[in-house]
């Protein structure tokens, strides 16, 4: 088995020499700067995670279909940050602000198709496969998003129903990286689909930590504005569980409404949603959802040989949200 570190090292490797074509710049500058400024890269990580369970051999049919899973998803960040109107990402000024709207939006496009470029890389014996299940997931994020913005308008959504949208925007790319992981080392159908489950839930315990993090994060190290959900009024996980909890929800309903047209508003808008969150102790909540998302997560894995790479994932991703 490949040692986690020497997987790392190629995660370093594949992004520090990774190509895109030179001109016009205007289109692809921009992608270049998203992968130059990093990221966690847990996506990739975890296809060479999945891979290394399975195969001792480290080339180009699994190193690009990697690169493939963090393109496409700095690709979903190019256009969720214009949808969210958010100004940082990675802690760098994000690609609309720095190239305004419509470079983002083109810059996004092309990077979405330069991941289809490098998925197609995979072994021909599993390519039908791999490519089925990574432009399923693809159409699942889009789904999710455009979910995550009508759920900005609805005063109220089910917690069932939130589950399902983060499942689509976030859970399903993370399950996506290690079954194609898998699928490319070698692993039969079943041992595929558990890592499937196990990136699903995991998946949806680093989205419940992000929403989490999203009010409680230092700002340097989450590398984004801390508060923005509550500013665009995302149903978050901590939101959608308030309004679960609350007997009145009418003080909820009325945060919702301050506005936010200056700083000092959105300030006090963000300091309304810690009192509400504190007072019905939502955060606390949110963390034991984590942990039982996560535990779940690694039910699925337990009879997998040489797991432990895989627990030792899972805590690293949630960690910072403990
Ligand atoms: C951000 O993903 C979007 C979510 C699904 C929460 P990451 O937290 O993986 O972002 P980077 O790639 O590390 O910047
Ligand atoms: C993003 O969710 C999920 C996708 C990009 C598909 P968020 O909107 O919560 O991600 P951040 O917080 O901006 O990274
Ligand atoms: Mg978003
Ligand atoms: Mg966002
Ligand atoms: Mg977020």
């Amino acid at each position: 088995m490949i040692a986690e570190n020497e997987l790392n090292q190629a995660i370093d490797k594949l992004f520090a020499e990774i190509e895109f074509p030179e001109k016009p710049e205007g289109l692809y500058d921009p992608l270049r700067y998203m992968i130059s400024i990093g990221g966690k890269r847990i996506r990739p990580r975890l296809c060479l995670y999945a891979y290394s369970l399975f195969s001792d051999e480290l080339d180009e049919h699994i190193l690009e279909p990697a690169a493939a899973l963090e393109v496409f998803h700095s690709f979903t960040l190019l256009h969720d940050d214009i949808m969210d109107k958010s100004d940082k990402r990675r802690g760098e000024p994000t690609v609309w602000k720095k190239w305004g709207p419509d470079t983002a939006i083109l810059s996004g496009d092309v990077m979405s198709i330069d991941s289809y470029k490098r998925i197609a890389k995979a072994p021909l014996e599993v390519l039908p496969l791999v490519l089925s299940v990574f432009s399923k997931t693809a159409a699942q994020v889009c789904e999710g998003q455009q979910y995550d913005m009508d759920f900005e308008n609805e005063k109220i959504v089910p917690m069932s129903e939130y589950m399902k949208m983060i499942g689509n925007k976030t859970a399903v790319l993370i399950a996506c990286s290690a079954k194609i992981g898998a699928m490319i080392g070698g692993a039969a159908g079943f041992e595929a689909e558990l890592l499937y489950k196990y990136g699903y839930d995991l998946g949806l315990a680093f989205q419940v930590a992000d929403d989490f993090l999203d009010v409680y994060a230092d700002e340097k190290v989450f590398g984004k504005p801390v508060g923005g959900d509550i500013v665009n009024n995302k149903k978050s996980w901590m939101l959608t569980r308030a309004l679960e909890k609350a007997d009145d929800k009418k003080v909820i309903f009325k945060a919702a409404e301050m506005p936010v047209t200056d700083k000092a508003q959105r300030d006090a808008k963000i300091a309304a949603f810690r009192e509400i969150y504190e007072s019905l102790g939502v955060a606390e909540d949110a963390k034991q959802e984590i942990a039982r998302l996560t535990e779940s997560a690694l039910s699925y894995v337990a009879d997998i040989d040489k797991n432990d790479i895989l627990k030792h994932f899972a805590d690293s991703l949630v960690g910072r949200a403990k």
